[in-house]
């Protein structure tokens, strides 16, 4: 049993005694707490100060912007939510779309699951990988489908965007993922080296957000997450064109916070350290792992040799990161808790991030 212990008991807590000013009482710990159960959880307060100043009361805001009453799981439950995914074939965009899933969420995932550019240093994401997130995200017990579609082709967009919306109902989160990194130095690449990794990716992002927002509008409602890197944090030795698409990016979520902030649809970036994914596995990643650190590479390192060599340098201990360790930033932002949150960054890099500003 808990000991009575002395406190004082405010005007302001509801009793069934008649208001008798300021005085001392002895009462059982939980009196307080007890108070605030009774009068419901949205009148709960987590401050002393009087709620007026000037003989004014402080506003309020209307209930669609804030995040509402503390109640379990609002920061990862996604139940009865429509989502969409690019770049949702495989990596990063499946993780996070399985992750939606897992949290009670309909997603379908657009990909162009083939060839994207020259540009591309990945190998290109096949049908059956598309359709291996929609096979998982039917397995958490969920609405899943894949449309095939380029976002550098906006009339395609705008047509996925029409039928989703008119099949689901609405359309609440969208995250665009897909894009394509390129290693090559300034004075040696080819054209396409420079725009193609910039058409797709800033072109890409912007048309995604231009294409699903208008849908958002009417129901004044929506959360709208890009990805972009800590290479859009920082220069790339070698990595213009990509370093700058995902600057690029960043200042694209920004703007589109700001303009669209009146319609209640949210805007932010999540942005991953080093990611093991098709996009990372292949050589001039791993030997960049060793310039990084300013060491000479060995000729064709292995993974476990890049691994070991960044490992000493992650505050978390790891060479890399997993798709999945990035996924439950994306739940957070696309849940009700997240209400308040735009136009910001998340980094998700295992502690990369600290020794950047
Ligand atoms: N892997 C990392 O280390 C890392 C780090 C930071 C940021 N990112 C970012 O995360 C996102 C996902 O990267 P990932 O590592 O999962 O890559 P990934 O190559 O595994 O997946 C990217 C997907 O995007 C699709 N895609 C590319 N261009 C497309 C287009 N024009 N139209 C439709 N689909 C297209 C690809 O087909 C592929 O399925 C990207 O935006 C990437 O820049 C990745």
């Amino acid at each position: 049993m808990q000991n009575p212990i002395e406190i004082e008991r405010l005007e302001s807590v509801d009793t069934e005694e008649p208001q008798a000013g300021r005085r001392s009482v002895l009462v059982g710990a939980g009196l307080m707490a007890g108070a605030m159960v009774a009068r419901g959880a949205a009148a709960a307060t987590f401050d002393s100060a009087p709620a007026t100043v000037n003989g004014g009361a402080m506003p309020k805001p209307p209930s669609d912007r804030t995040a509402g009453e503390i109640r379990k799981g609002r920061g990862s439950a996604l139940d009865g939510k429509v989502a969409v995914v690019t770049g949702g074939a495989r990596g990063i965009g499946r993780a996070i779309a399985l992750e939606y899933a897992a949290n009670g969420a309909d997603v379908v995932v657009i990909d162009i699951a083939g060839f994207v550019s020259p540009a591309s240093d990945a190998a290109p994401a096949t049908p059956e990988d598309l359709a291996e997130t929609v096979r998982q995200i039917e397995a958490f017990g969920r609405r899943g489908e894949a449309i095939k579609a380029d976002i550098r082709r906006i009339d395609q967009l705008r047509a996925a965007a029409d039928r989703i919306d008119r099949d689901y109902g609405k359309i609440d989160i969208v995250v665009a993922d897909a894009a394509i990194q390129r290693w090559k130095p300034l004075l040696e690449m080819a054209d396409s080296d420079w725009n193609d990794v910039i058409d797709n990716n800033v072109n890409g992002t912007a048309n995604t957000i231009r294409a699903f927002a208008p849908k958002m509008v009417p129901r004044g409602k929506g959360r709208l997450i890009v990805l972009s890197s800590m290479q859009g944090k920082h220069g790339t030795k070698d990595g213009s064109s990509y370093s700058a698409s995902k600057w690029a990016i960043i200042g694209l979520m920004k703007s589109a916070a700001l303009e669209l902030g009146k319609y209640n649809i949210t805007v932010n970036a999540v942005i991953p350290g080093l990611v093991d994914t098709p996009l990372t596995r292949y050589e001039k990643r791993l030997t960049e792992s060793f310039a990084e650190q300013g060491h000479p590479p060995p000729e064709h390192p292995t993974p476990q040799q890049a691994w070991d060599e960044r490992k000493p340098t992650v505050p978390m201990q790891v060479g890399w990161l997993q798709p999945e360790d990035i996924a439950p930033v994306a739940v957070f932002l696309a849940s009700d808790a997240a209400a308040m949150v735009t136009g910001a960054e998340y980094e998700v890099t295992g502690g990369d991030s600290a020794k950047d500003i």
